[in-house]
């Protein structure tokens, strides 16, 4: 067990390291990071983390790191110097158009998928750790959001795309609709390692192995401070909701939540054998 010495309240469970051996391929998944708060929480615990679950590959979403919301250069580079291989995006990661260089030029920062080839970026991309080559993909979900291409057929040219090229895949579906996320989770059963819900930011307690093979939850959670709004201070929340005005959000300081997944999958089968949820 670790113990945060930032909560009092929290603690992570230590996944079963005898499910760790020479085929086993350890990935944590970090739900949205939030501003600035979010980004600091990151840096503390996240170096430890990795070392404590001895995980193999790191994906963060960070979408909404930056003070604000969207991504900027200086924040992304704080989460990879927190430990990430890959930064996961969403529909806030063309918020800031001085961003965009910075996302043709990454590699391994990524916005959805299914905006297309005209938007900068990309939303694939393969961490490649010598002993295990990982392929991430990043997507939008279009219930309730922007009206993309199908992410179910935009998976399909995923896949196709990293056939032969990787020992497995995992998906970060960033989308509002727990009945789209699930539908994608089983969709996706069998054919990739891992599919983890981002952006409603309350960490869900659904999460499972399903029956082909592959790890799912509904939601990562967030990493970001305890008493908000989905991050946001909540006074700024109820003020927009109860009057439909224009409200510049805040972040308010105070304790905050690193949460996501440990995710164990035998490379030799591409198919996920443990996961269990972190919230620290
Ligand atoms: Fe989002």
């Amino acid at each position: 067990m670790i113990d945060d010495p930032d909560s009092a309240v929290y603690r992570v469970r230590v996944a079963p390291l005898e499910a760790m051996n020479g085929n086993i391929c350890r990935i944590l998944m970090i739900g949205d990071v939030v501003s600035a708060v979010g980004t600091e929480k990151l840096t503390a615990v996240l170096p430890r983390l990795k070392k404590e679950y001895a995980a193999d590959v790191t994906v963060v979403n960070g979408e909404n790191a930056a003070v604000g919301n969207g991504l900027t250069r200086q924040a992304a580079e704080q989460i990879f110097s927190a430990g990430a291989d890959c930064i996961t995006g969403g529909n806030h990661t063309f918020r800031r158009r001085e961003f965009y260089e910075y996302l043709d030029a990454s590699e391994f920062c990524l916005r959805p998928e299914n905006y297309g080839e005209s938007a900068p970026g990309r939303g694939i991309c393969i961490v490649d750790k010598g002993s295990v080559r990982v392929g991430v993909v990043n997507l939008l979900g279009t219930v309730f959001m922007e009206p993309l291409e199908n992410p179910f057929d935009c998976m399909d040219r995923a896949l196709e795309a990293l056939r032969g090229e990787v020992h497995f895949t995992v998906v970060d579906f960033h989308a509002e609709a727990t009945a789209e996320k699930r539908a994608m989770g089983f969709y996706l059963d069998g054919k990739v390692a891992a599919v983890a819900g981002t952006h409603t930011h309350v960490q869900t307690a659904d999460e499972q192995i399903l029956p082909c093979g592959t790890a799912y939850i509904t939601d990562l959670g967030m990493t970001g401070p305890v008493q908000s709004v989905l991050g946001v201070e909540p006074s700024l929340a109820i003020e927009k909701m109860r009057t439909h005005l224009p409200v510049r959000f805040q972040n308010p300081d105070g304790e905050c939540l690193l949460q996501g997944v440990c995710i164990d999958v035998d490379k030799q089968t591409g198919k996920a054998v443990h996961i269990e949820r972190i919230s620290v």
